[in-house]
């Protein structure tokens, strides 16, 4: 069997979390590959909604493994809260959940230097969500990270309190040491309980599940254009978000890739700083995000909302070779008279192109819009494709006529039930 990857096509809180709590069922692992606390999947069922930062979304289904992977960074105080409050619902998250031991360790001056980073570039500021995201990253790359399997070493302490007084002796802030007296209980107090959870060499999980024809998926946090390498860097995560950052944070050869499933909303969010070229400042960005509900996941933030760019999503879909669309969200676009779709850009020498500019941070450009008509029926009365509003079809339609790859998934709402299947996946 093949690892299929499921990613975020855009910047980030596409749905991914709905969408893989759906499909968990045909498999027998989910794995997360990259990212960490800094992401918030929503599920909902039973009328009950769930929000994981760090667990992968599979953990609902029975029998099934869950994988935190080796490309993920895990803040430990984070990760025993979150199994604590599924346990609260009587789920022992426990048992179905597997670590890698190569998984980098966020700690507490991670979260530190974080906002103190953050500070220091005042306006130019990334709108991090504050996890520690970007220096655990920059302690993996600089060779100097800890790593979940190090928490099983005696002499874990002591490498731990040399990096912490590496990471303070950076941090000019005069109220910093008792901060970190506050924040080291908890920290040894989830380092001990973590040492408790499976902590395996998830490489060779993943490829021997392979071997016996499990199937496998892998969960993408953030999306595309947050991605180290292609997003609107320096407005990005440190991680890569890509269909490769499935094979590099799970150790899966590129020749044991299966299906790469695109999530995207049928319009745009983007939550903290960075270019967005459909964004609306007006009446309609504000509708979309009430319609929408569009506030963080993680950090309760307001999203910024705009049109769907397409030039975008094409881009997306090129650098991750996605085989299958889900378009989540279409609901939110119900009663708009028209809806626009960017098609293009105008560049600020006037020239025009349907491709995404090296530069979109010091360079502003126009979206190019084509208008459709919108709808106002979103979910019909059966979970049938061919009940849904024939204006909403021909957005679809106009969609992959554009991109070239199916939308086979038509998600219409945020409940497990108000899914659609196009077509027979
Ligand atoms: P993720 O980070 O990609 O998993 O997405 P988030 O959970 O951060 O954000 C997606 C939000 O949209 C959540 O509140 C979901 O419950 C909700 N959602 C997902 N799919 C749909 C949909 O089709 N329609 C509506 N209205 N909400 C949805
Ligand atoms: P999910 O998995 C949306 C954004 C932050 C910020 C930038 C860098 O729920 O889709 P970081 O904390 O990584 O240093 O922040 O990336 N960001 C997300 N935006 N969804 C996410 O995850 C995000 N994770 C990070 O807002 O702009
Ligand atoms: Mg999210």
């Amino acid at each position: 069997m093949k690892v299929d990857v499921l990613l975020g096509l855009q910047w980030g809180d596409e749905g991914k979390g709905k969408v893989v709590d759906y499909l968990a069922t045909k498999y027998k692992v989910v794995a997360r590959f990259q990212g960490g606390p800094n992401a918030g999947h929503t599920l909902e069922f039973d009328g009950i909604k769930h929000v994981l930062h760090q667990i992968p979304s599979g953990i609902f289904r029975f029998d099934i493994k869950n994988i935190v992977g080796n490309g993920v960074v895990l803040d430990p105080v984070i990760f025993k809260k979150e199994i604590e409050e599924l346990s609260e619902l009587g789920l022992d998250a426990t048992k179905n959940l597997y670590v890698s031991r190569k998984a980098q360790l966020i700690l507490p001056t991670h979260r530190l230097l974080d906002a103190y980073q953050e500070k220091l570039k005042g306006n130019k500021k990334i709108g991090s969500t504050l996890k520690g995201i970007g220096p655990t990253y920059q302690d993996k790359i600089g060779r100097q990270g800890l790593r979940i399997g190090d928490t099983e070493m005696d002499s874990f302490e002591e490498r731990y309190q040399e990096l912490r007084d590496k990471h303070l002796s950076i941090i000019k802030d005069d109220g910093i040491s008792s901060k970190i007296q506050e924040l080291e209980p908890q920290f040894y107090e989830a380092i001990d309980y973590v040492r408790t959870l499976q902590l395996i060499d998830s490489e060779y999980l993943i490829n021997e599940e392979l071997d016996k024809k499990a199937s496998v998926l892998a969960e993408g946090a953030q999306g595309s254009l947050l991605d180290v390498d292609f997003g609107s860097y320096p407005f990005v995560t440190s991680s890569s978000t890509m269909v490769s950052g499935a094979c590099s944070g799970l150790g899966v050869a590129p020749s044991k890739i299966g299906e790469v499933f695109g999530v995207f909303k049928a319009y745009c969010t983007r939550v903290g700083s960075g270019p967005f070229p459909t964004e609306l400042f007006d009446e309609t960005g504000a509708q979309l995000r009430k319609q929408g509900h569009e506030f963080g996941a993680t950090t309760g933030r307001p999203r910024r909302c705009g049109w769907l760019d397409l030039p975008a999503l094409k881009y997306a879909i090129m650098i991750n070779g996605v085989t299958q669309l889900f378009m989540m969200k279409a609901d939110v676009l119900a009663g708009f008279d028209t809806i626009k779709v960017c098609v293009g850009y105008e560049l600020e020498d006037g020239s025009t192109t349907d491709k995404l500019p090296y530069d979109l941070v010091n360079q502003s450009v126009k979206p190019i819009y084509k208008e459709l008509i919108g709808w106002n029926d979103a979910m019909p009365s059966s979970a049938n494709y061919d009940d849904i509003s024939q204006s909403l079809k021909d957005y679809v339609q106009f969609i992959e006529n554009e991109v070239g790859v199916p939308i086979k998934i038509v998600s219409l709402g945020p409940d497990r039930s108000e899914t659609i299947i196009r077509v027979c996946l």
